[in-house]
């Protein structure tokens, strides 16, 4: 499996809660890597355009005001499989039914504030990387 790059956002809900450092921790011990990491607060336009593909379905309003409720931290994580395994470490959307151990069921109680965000495909995450950051913002990490 080659070398991938995810998108990530810790969302408001766990940044509240002091939590970023443990979420950081569960990707590093899972052998990812962050390669580009900004704390932002996000607008209704930046937020609104970031699930842009939500638009249409009932909850995209509270989304959006959950998402500009408060600052974010974004990064980009490298490593083996990325995508597929920084989603296996947040578990599943719904807290509730998200899996022991997993981010989401160890830092969130419901599906509308549930602590991370994780690109769903590689396509996804190339367009969410460049949504947040600049070619010249993703840090090489050769050590
Ligand atoms: P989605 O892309 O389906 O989930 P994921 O974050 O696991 O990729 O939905 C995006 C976000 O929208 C989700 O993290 C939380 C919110 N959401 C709701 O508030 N209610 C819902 O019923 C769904 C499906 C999502
Ligand atoms: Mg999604």
């Amino acid at each position: 499996m080659a070398v991938q790059r995810t998108f990530s956002i810790i969302k408001p809900d766990a940044v509240a809660k002091n939590v970023v450092g443990e979420i950081l921790t569960r990707f590093e011990k899972a052998g990812l890597k962050v390669v580009a990491s900004k704390m932002v607060h996000l607008s209704e336009k930046t937020a609104g355009g970031f699930y842009a593909e939500h638009s249409e379905r009932p909850f995209f309003k509270d989304l959006v005001s959950f998402m500009t409720s408060g600052p974010v931290v974004v990064q980009v994580l490298e490593g083996e499989n990325a995508v597929a395994l920084n989603r296996e470490l947040m578990g599943a959307t719904n807290p509730k039914e998200a899996a022991a151990g997993t981010i989401r069921a160890d830092f969130a109680q419901t599906i509308d504030e549930n602590a991370v965000h994780g690109s769903d495909s590689e396509t996804s995450a190339a367009r969410e990387i460049a949504y947040f950051f600049a070619e010249s913002e993703l840090c090489p990490r050769t050590r």
